[in-house]
């Protein structure tokens, strides 16, 4: 091929191609990027009871809970220590939002250790930090009223006596007593060693011998290890990292489905995701496990803001999905208006200044500069729901009106929609293919006309759902029932291939696609709604596995390039190579992203209408094209140092290689 850096029919790459897609799915909230450590903290429900066997490729986790209707109290992944009596009371709510409380009976006759653990999601991993507890309690006529009492608080194994860190507070039996006040206390851990592994727990306990008789009530427990930038009520330090270091510069949320509710009352509700803890209900989440909304708006703003990554927001746009297999169900028309109301006060509370009224809101919750947002989606793939074409435009038009600089995506575009809508030039389309690999190696081109195919209507592509979600079947149907020996669990090196020619499709088309992000992202090995997703985790930090389609997005995304290339066929086609070119500002440095997907070595000749003094590149591969990453071989599929390019002589124009078979490569240019 030849590559020109001379003449001209060169693009602005789109500089926030890669983006990361989170919704609560397989647990990736609630017990995985939100930060507490401890389940079902406010006994609000959890869904995450024993059962699935984290370490087999393919098992799906069945919970013994309904896994439709899992709201309610539940005493799950809590434990009684010593001689206690554990039980949910309504008696003391601590607020109108968390109503239920842990009762913790201890006998007249109780000696020793006594009080309560929580097992964590799944464990709680244990490692040097501090450790940020709190929690409220009550103290219903004590025996002792009036006098001052330990309680201890610990990591502890549990498996065995070990005791990791702990530290103890002197609390007031009974002061609120007339009042039935909770009083909320906070303490810090600071641990200096790593547990061997995350099965641990959280303790809370007391001496019986200053405790016996006596009944406390307990809400709202919560244990934060450091979090990412150390935000209080943060992002899990690790699963943070992962999502910027893949290079992620938009974020989509908080749906997909999980925004919709699976009925209207059960949507994602932006107001209830806001402010304390204390008065944050909670909600059961579309995936089959109760969401306690500690991930809330605001915590996803933050996290935007503290890893340079552009805040995509997803509102409701009234339409909820209905479980039962059903069509959803949809505002009427003439009601309307509250959900554009709804997402005004939304909108305002994000981005308005302290003068409006949920701006100031927002400034008394400790954000009083306004967040940045450019990008708002309206609702999630609603090809699916007959409603869309008057639901849309009434919240297009009253967005756009009241925010002319918001771009504003729509969901509705899809190849099997059965009607079409139209968008006005400057907004988007949010698109999703969850496919087999030959749709993607095919869709290599599948951006290349499309302005032209959908009459140049300037409107743009956020492809805001994508993965190879199966192998090739003669029918190249998608089977979601994910049966064995059809469906991939963990992204392969075949599916990493099948997205990367899939991407170099969009970054060889930076005027349509501008935004893309694979789904679901992440997955809790504990509860598995959906595979595959792009990085595996336990409670475990040491567990978090990247697949081999996250290597290859971090690996496109690092080495972008201000302006795509004019290339050249001059010998041979596409298929099995696939490449891009770009340079960054200045000309300095020249990328060329090449994928094989065939199974031996392919020559590849770059003539560049300059010289270049030096070549360097990271490769992508496995012997087997079935081989991804796991528990057992995290980095099966790893991005590599490329050892056997050819050196180079001075004035050289032509770089001569054999691309590995089944290999996505990137090599830098430096041109002299
Ligand atoms: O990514 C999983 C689900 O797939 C999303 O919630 C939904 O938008 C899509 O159908």
């Amino acid at each position: 091929v030849s590559v020109s850096l001379n003449a001209g029919g060169r693009n602005q790459t789109a500089s926030l191609l890669y983006g990361w897609m989170h919704e609560d799915i397989s647990h990736s909230g609630d017990g995985g990027i939100y930060g507490e450590a401890l389940v079902n903290r406010a006994f609000q429900g959890s869904g995450a009871t024993i059962g699935s066997v984290p370490g087999v490729p393919g098992s799906s986790v069945v919970s013994s809970e309904n896994p439709i209707l899992p709201w309610g109290p539940v005493i799950t992944g809590w434990q009684g220590i010593g001689d206690v009596d554990l039980s949910l009371t309504l008696l003391h709510p601590l607020s109108d939002a968390l109503r239920v409380a842990l009762q913790v009976d201890i006998p007249f006759n109780a000696t020793g250790e006594v009080g309560i653990l929580n097992e964590g999601w799944w464990g709680i991993d244990v490692r040097p930090g501090t450790y940020n507890a709190s929690f409220y309690i009550l103290s219903d006529k004590p025996r002792n009223n009036g006098t001052l009492s330990h309680i201890d608080l610990s990591l502890r194994s549990n498996l065995t006596s070990d005791v990791w860190a702990t530290t103890s507070i002197l609390f007031s039996n009974g002061t609120n007593i007339s009042s039935f006040e909770w009083t909320q206390y906070e303490a810090q851990l600071d641990n200096t060693v790593k547990a061997p592994n995350s099965n641990n727990t959280f303790a809370i306990t007391f001496d019986a011998s200053e405790v016996a008789g006596n009944t406390y009530y307990f809400d709202l427990v919560s244990l934060f290890p450091e979090t990412f930038k150390d935000r209080p009520n943060g992002i899990r330090r690790d699963l943070g990292q992962a999502i910027v270091d893949l290079g992620t510069k938009v974020l989509r949320f908080p749906g997909g489905n999980n925004i919709e509710g699976y009925s209207i009352e059960q949507r994602w509700k932006w107001n209830e995701t806001i402010g304390p803890l204390r008065y944050r209900r909670g909600r059961v989440g579309d995936w089959g496990y109760t969401n306690t909304n500690g991930l809330g708006l605001m915590e996803y703003l933050q996290f935007c803001e503290d890893g340079g990554i552009e805040p995509v927001l997803a509102v409701y746009a009234g339409y909820s999905l209905d479980v039962w297999g059903q069509d959803g169900v949809s505002f009427p028309e003439d009601r309307m208006g509250d959900v554009l109301q709804d997402i005004l006060n939304e909108l305002e509370f994000v981005t308005g200044d302290i003068s409006t009224p949920y701006g100031a809101l927002r400034a008394s919750y400790g954000h009083p500069e306004p967040f940045s947002l450019n990008f708002v989606e309206i609702g999630n793939e609603d090809w699916f729901s007959s409603t869309y074409p008057y639901r849309f435009p009434i919240l297009y038009n009253g967005i756009k009106q009241a925010y002319p600089n918001i771009t504003l995506i729509s969901t509705a575009y899809n190849e099997n929609a059965n009607y079409n809508i139209s968008i006005p030039a400057g907004g988007m389309w949010d698109t999703h293919h969850y496919e087999e690999p030959t749709f993607f190696l095919e869709s290599f081109d599948y951006w290349d006309n499309w302005q032209e195919a959908t009459n140049n209507t300037g409107v743009t592509i956020f492809v805001g759902e994508y993965s190879v979600f199966q192998v090739d079947t003669p029918d190249g149907v998608v089977n979601y029932s994910m049966p064995l020996g059809e469906h991939i669990f963990f992204p392969t090196l075949m599916a990493a291939i099948g997205e990367g020619v899939y991407l170099l499709g969009a970054e060889r088309n930076p005027n349509v696609v501008k935004m893309s992000s694979y789904a679901p992202s992440l997955v809790n090995l504990n509860w598995q709604n959906w595979t595959p997703d792009l990085v595996a985790f336990t409670a475990d930090y040491d567990q978090t596995t990247l697949s081999a389609s996250y290597y290859m997005e971090q690996l496109f995304a690092s080495h972008r390039g201000a302006e795509t290339l004019p290339v050249t066929t001059i010998q041979g086609t596409f298929d099995p190579l696939w490449w891009v070119a770009t340079a960054e500002q200045g000309d300095g440095v020249v990328y060329f992203k090449v994928i094989n997907s065939g199974n031996s070595s392919v020559p590849l000749t770059v003539d560049f209408d300059r010289t270049f003094t030096a070549v360097n590149g990271t490769i992508l591969t496995h012997p087997d094209l079935g081989a991804f990453n796991y528990l057992d071989n995290q980095t099966a599929v790893s991005p590599a140092p490329i050892m056997n390019l050819p050196a180079i002589a001075a004035g050289q124009t032509a770089f001569n290689w054999a691309v590995p078979p089944w290999s996505i490569n990137v090599l830098e240019f430096q041109m002299g």
